[in-house]
């Protein structure tokens, strides 16, 4: 297959993103800062550190950089607790079939994500053996929408890339999977994920048919 399937993590193929809510949430309002629904999708795909920047403008708030640096600690203290009790029930809808479909058909797969704890996490839903490469915010200094992440994964495939597609479901995954001149599907609410190529609800949302349609967008 001369066609590459890359996938965002948290949100796309797991229920995650909901614990970095709740975890970005508590530790916020710890220092007195409330963000809404809204604004939560504007930390989705960004890494922890610009996550963290992100919601101490929001609170108008500077922090020494050990506290900075003990807060990113506190967050991912939590959040792997709420990890730490997942399983197989946590891959979101109609993934793990389309895994399946698409190893049969020997299509290169990666993972492209922000998180250091992807790894964990794959591993920990056994899922990790579906992977020809992954990406993750170990490897990359560049945040989404930057597209180094989706390039670097492209890369590893051997795949060029405008013959790839991104499974996403954050604003700034999309606008990085545009800028790097992939096909974008966006995975959630349609007002969200205006820019994305494509929209899903989740992926039980797509057909057979709907799939060839996207990999019939690429030119090769
Ligand atoms: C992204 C999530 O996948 O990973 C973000 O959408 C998260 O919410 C980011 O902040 C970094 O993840 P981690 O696990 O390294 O804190
Ligand atoms: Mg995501």
């Amino acid at each position: 297959q001369n066609k590459g399937i890359i996938f965002d993590l948290d949100g796309v193929i797991v229920d995650t993103a909901k614990y970095h809510f709740l975890a970005w949430k508590n530790l916020a309002e710890s220092l007195d800062i409330h963000f809404n629904k809204k604004q939560n999708e504007q930390l989705k795909g960004v890494s922890r550190v610009e996550s963290l920047k992100k919601i101490l403008s929001w609170g108008k708030k500077s922090i020494s950089e050990e506290r900075f640096e003990s807060l990113l600690h506190q967050k991912n203290k939590e959040y792997l607790g709420f990890v730490d009790q997942m399983d197989h029930s946590e891959i979101l809808p109609g993934v793990l079939k389309r895994l399946k479909i698409l190893k049969k058909e020997a299509y290169p797969i990666a993972l492209g994500s922000a998180s250091k704890n992807a790894k964990t996490i794959l591993e920990r839903v056994d899922l990790l053996s579906y992977f020809d490469a992954i990406v993750d915010g170990n490897e990359v200094s560049k945040a989404k929408p930057n597209p180094e992440v989706f390039i670097k994964a492209a890369n590893l495939l051997g795949v060029e890339y405008q013959n790839c597609v991104v499974f996403e479901d954050s604003i700034a995954g999309i606008d990085a999977a545009n800028n790097a001149n992939m096909v974008s599907v966006g995975i959630g609410d349609q007002e969200v994920l205006q820019k994305a190529n494509f929209i899903f609800k989740d992926f039980s949302q797509i057909t057979d048919a709907h799939f060839n349609e996207i990999l019939n967008t690429m030119k090769t």
